[in-house]
């Protein structure tokens, strides 16, 4: 019986001589005059495709092979031989063709090549067998190993926290709220709907954080990660907002501002280094067709230590570019992404870590600085695609955090178990999430992040 093997194993030039077995997608055929066939197969292992030489001689050659057009699925037994063409170490003879599925030309959205990504969208059960949907899983998948690999190998502890929360993490109101009630039949008569009789006996939403639970196995097991969904309704149709994205949250116990930068800045370098060694094929393409730009940017990356700058110092040289923004740039204001898109393209050229946050601008649970004015937050910035990082130490002083939570018009007697970790055992802690779409989109360059997640949620999308 010969082995089988993906697509990737049988383009290698170690494959040559060896009889084997392939399944895949047909992406093209072409049929020559000699009497023989071309077919393009690919699996998703790799990139590339392998070539497959079909002879007439083939018992279903006429009645099926002949019949093979792009979608359709087979597999393939044959011997690998050196390639004489270009651009490929090798080919198969096929020996035997098995036609599991094919595919009606005529009928087939992706027969024809050059789609755009807008009408891809329409068809995200397809757009997986497409070069670029392709190359972009293999990257997510890619990074989210890295992810892995770079917490476990420092001793952190990979921690589940609630998809379902009765807490507001980012006090930014825009949840998702979830429900076992018939909302029709509940709220009949304009009373609203009484929440005590819900499944939860109150309010339940989507977590827009693990970070308040995570918070609470970082004060016990010291060094944690979530990675897990993350919910926002917030109607943002931009190209860097998804109703339901991923979030990678490390907390850690005894970790300073300056700790969590540390831990930020080597998680991203990691994950840079790990795809450029191990997807070079698809960062080819990406760096190719996409954004001729993202293998040098990554590289330069690696070798160099990110700028670190405080909000405050990042506002004067907005104010001093010049510059005519949209917004304005007064101290106190939240910054747009014109005024970070300034700062990481224009005035730095590179990733640049803001810190120390004006205090009203930024989540109850930051540490106030000695100013008063200021928080110990900080966002990692980058070009083209603004915050991938929001971050900051925790604020660990009852009373601080108490009075926080007033100014922010939350009740902190419903926070009671978090507060609980300030009155047992309270430990200096930080802790960031890196918004994981965001950062395949600034590997990948892929402009819009619809297009850097499998099934996109956004206003009005959810048909997959
Ligand atoms: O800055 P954010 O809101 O921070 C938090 O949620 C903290 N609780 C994290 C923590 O300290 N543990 O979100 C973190 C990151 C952003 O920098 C961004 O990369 C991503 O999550 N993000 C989004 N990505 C896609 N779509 C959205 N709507 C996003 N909102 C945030
Ligand atoms: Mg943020």
């Amino acid at each position: 019986m010969a082995d089988i093997v993906s697509v990737a194993e049988s383009r290698r030039a170690e494959s040559v001589g060896r009889e084997i077995v392939v399944q895949g997608w047909v992406r093209t055929r072409r049929d020559s005059k000699a009497g023989f066939s071309f077919i393009e197969l690919n699996d998703g292992s790799c990139f590339g495709n392998v070539q497959i030489i079909a002879e007439a001689s083939l018992p279903n050659y006429e009645s099926e092979i002949k019949r093979l057009a792009p979608g359709a699925c087979a597999s393939v037994a044959g011997l690998v031989k050196a390639s004489p063409g270009k651009g490929q170490a090798t080919e198969i003879q096929a020996a035997s063709i098995v036609v599991h599925g094919l595919a009606d030309a005529e009928a087939y959205p992706l027969q024809k090549k050059g789609h755009s990504f807008e009408f891809l969208r329409t068809i995200a059960h397809l757009r997986p067998r497409t070069n670029t949907f392709g190359a972009v899983a293999r990257v997510r998948n890619r990074v989210c190993n890295s992810i892995h690999q770079y917490f476990q190998e420092q001793g952190f502890i990979y921690v589940h926290t609630p998809i379902i929360t009765t807490s507001d993490c980012e006090g930014a109101g825009a949840m998702f709220q979830v429900t076992s009630l018939d909302p029709a039949k509940n709220a009949e008569g304009g009373k609203g709907i009484d929440f005590s009789n819900d499944f939860f006996g109150r309010p339940a939403f989507l977590t827009v954080s693990g970070q308040l639970e995570a918070e609470t196995f970082a004060c016990a097991l010291s060094k944690t990660y979530t990675f897990g969904p993350t919910f926002r309704a917030e109607n943002s149709n931009t190209p860097r907002h998804l109703a339901e994205f991923w979030m990678i949250e490390p907390e850690v116990a005894f970790c300073d501002l300056w700790g969590d930068m540390d831990l930020a800045e080597g998680l991203l370098k990691r994950i840079f280094r790990d795809v450029l060694e191990h997807c070079p094929e698809d960062m080819e393409f990406f760096n190719q067709r996409i954004d001729k730009t993202v293998i040098e940017t990554l590289r330069h990356i690696i070798d160099s230590e990110f700028l670190r700058v405080s909000y405050s110092d990042a506002v004067e040289i907005l104010q001093k570019s010049g510059r005519k923004f949209e917004f304005p740039t007064a101290w106190g204001n939240d910054l747009q992404s014109e005024h970070e898109r300034f700062l990481t393209e224009e005035h730095f050229r590179r990733p640049v870590i803001l810190y120390d946050y004006p205090r009203q601008i930024k989540p109850f649970y930051m540490r106030v600085n000695d100013d008063g004015r200021t928080v110990r937050a900080m966002d990692v910035l980058v070009p083209k695609v603004g915050e991938i990082i929001g971050g900051s130490q925790r604020e660990e002083r009852l009373e601080l955090l108490e009075q926080r939570m007033k100014e922010q018009g939350l009740d902190p007697a419903h926070y009671w178990w978090y507060l609980d970790l300030r009155r047992f055992g309270a430990v200096p802690h930080s802790g960031f999430g890196l918004g994981l779409e965001r950062v395949i989109q600034f590997i990948t360059g892929m402009a819009n992040i619809r297009d850097v997640i499998p099934f996109p949620r956004s206003p009005g999308n959810a048909e997959f």
